[in-house]
C-alpha cells in the first residue's frame, strides 16, 4: 500500500510532496491571470519556439498502434502509410506505384516486413521501387516520427533524428491524437498559455501561479484535481524543444521526471493533428511502467477530455487570426484598386 502525506490548503486537501518544500515559494499577492496572460508574452515565447530547428521531422503517432495494422497519416498534405518491420516503423507514400492503390486500404504486411498492395499483391519494402521510395523514419521507443525534406522551413536544416527531450527512464506511456482545424502555432500558443488553466478546465485544475520564467522556459506551480477538493499540487516547467512541439515536465511535488509532450503535426492548410504522450513516473511506485492497461487508458481519456476543450480554443484563436489576415488582404485589394482607377 502506497502511504502518501495529506494536507489541508484552504479549501483543498493536497495529497503528496509540497513543491514548496525544495521549490521557489510562491507569489503573495499574484496579478491576475487575464493580466499575466498578455497575448505579447505568449506571441514572444511562441515565436522563440518557432525559431528553432526541427530537423524535418513530424511526429505520426503512437508506435504501438502500428503493430497492429498499417496505418495512414496526412502530413503537411501528403498522404502517407507506416507500419512495422522488423527492424521498426517503415513510412511510405500511400500509393502503390503500380496502379495508384492506397496501401493503408486493406494492404497487409508479410512475415519479411513488407508491405503487400491490396490490388496486386506488390511487396513494398525498404528499398525504392520506381517513384516510390520509402522515407526516413525514427522510433524513440513511444513515438514514431517521419522526416520530409520537402517540407524544411526557413532555416530549419534535417538532422538524422528527431530532438528529443528529456523522459524519465521508468514510465507508464499513454498516446492521444486529436485532429484540430487550426495551425502548429496555435497548439503551441495555447499551451505557452498556462493561465487558461483553472479557468477553462476547471474540473482539472485548481489554483495556478507562475513560479519562475525565463527565455526558454515557464515553470507554473498548479493543482491538479484528482476529485472534488481533493488534489495534487505540483511545480510544472513548459520548454519547446523544437518547433512544433511543447513538453511539460514535473520538476517539483510528486511525480518529478513526468513529462507531457504535445506535438502538433500540420495535416493540410488549417488542419492540425495533436499527438500528446504522457509519460508518467512516480518514485513511490517503481512498477508503475507495468500497471494494467486500463491505467493507461484513464490517462487518455483525462487528456483527450483536455483537449477536447483546447482544441476549441486552438480553433478560436485560428478563425480569428485569418478573419484578421482576410482584413488586412481586403484592405490592401482595395488600396489597389483605387490606385488604379486614379
Ligand atoms: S496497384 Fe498495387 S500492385 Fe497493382
Ligand atoms: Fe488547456
Amino acid at each position: 500500500m502506497v502511504q502518501m502525506p495529506l494536507r489541508r490548503d484552504g479549501s483543498f486537501l493536497l495529497l503528496g510532496r509540497d513543491p514548496r518544500v525544495d521549490g521557489p515559494p510562491t507569489p503573495d499577492a499574484p496579478v491576475p491571470d487575464w493580466i499575466q496572460a498578455d497575448p505579447r508574452r505568449i506571441r514572444r515565447a511562441l515565436e522563440r519556439a518557432r525559431s528553432q530547428n526541427g530537423g524535418g521531422w513530424f511526429v505520426l503517432g503512437a508506435t504501438r498502434s502500428l503493430r497492429e495494422k498499417p496505418q495512414k497519416f496526412t502530413v503537411v498534405g501528403r498522404d502517407l502509410v507506416a507500419w512495422m518491420g522488423p527492424d521498426g516503423p517503415r513510412v511510405a507514400p500511400d500509393a502503390c506505384p503500380h496502379m495508384g492503390a492506397s496501401l493503408s486500404c486493406g494492404g497487409r504486411v508479410d512475415a519479411d516486413g513488407h508491405i503487400l498492395c491490396p490490388w496486386h499483391g506488390l511487396p513494398l519494402g525498404a528499398r525504392k521501387h520506381g517513384v516510390w521510395a520509402p522515407l526516413l523514419a525514427h522510433d524513440d521507443g513511444v513515438l514514431t516520427w517521419v522526416r520530409l525534406d520537402a517540407e524544411l522551413a526557413p532555416g530549419e536544416s534535417p538532422t538524422a533524428s528527431p530532438i528529443l527531450p528529456p523522459r524519465p527512464s521508468n514510465f507508464l506511456d499513454a498516446v492521444i491524437r486529436v485532429e484540430a482545424r487550426c495551425a502548429p502555432e496555435d497548439v503551441l500558443a495555447n499551451r505557452l498559455d498556462p493561465w487558461h488553466g483553472a479557468h477553462f478546465h476547471p474540473h482539472s485544475f485548481g489554483r495556478l501561479h507562475v513560479v519562475g520564467e525565463d527565455d526558454d522556459s515557464i515553470t507554473v506551480r498548479v493543482i491538479y484535481r484528482i476529485g472534488g477538493r481533493l488534489g495534487m499540487e505540483v511545480d510544472a516547467r513548459f520548454h519547446c524543444p523544437d518547433p512544433r512541439t511543447i513538453v511539460m515536465t514535473i520538476v517539483g511535488g510528486e511525480g518529478v521526471g513526468s513529462v507531457v509532450e504535445t506535438h502538433a503535426t500540420p495535416i493540410d492548410e488549417g488542419r492540425t493533428a495533436v499527438i500528446e504522450a504522457t509519460l508518467a513516473t512516480s518514485e513511490r511506485l517503481p512498477s508503475l511502467s507495468k500497471a494494467p492497461a486500463f491505467v493507461r487508458d484513464l490517462v487518455a481519456q483525462r487528456a483527450a477530455r483536455l483537449w477536447g476543450e483546447d482544441a476549441e480554443y486552438c480553433e478560436r484563436t485560428y478563425a480569428l487570426r485569418k478573419q484578421r489576415q482576410d482584413r488586412r488582404l481586403l484592405r490592401v485589394l482595395d488600396a489597389t484598386e483605387e490606385l488604379d482607377a486614379e
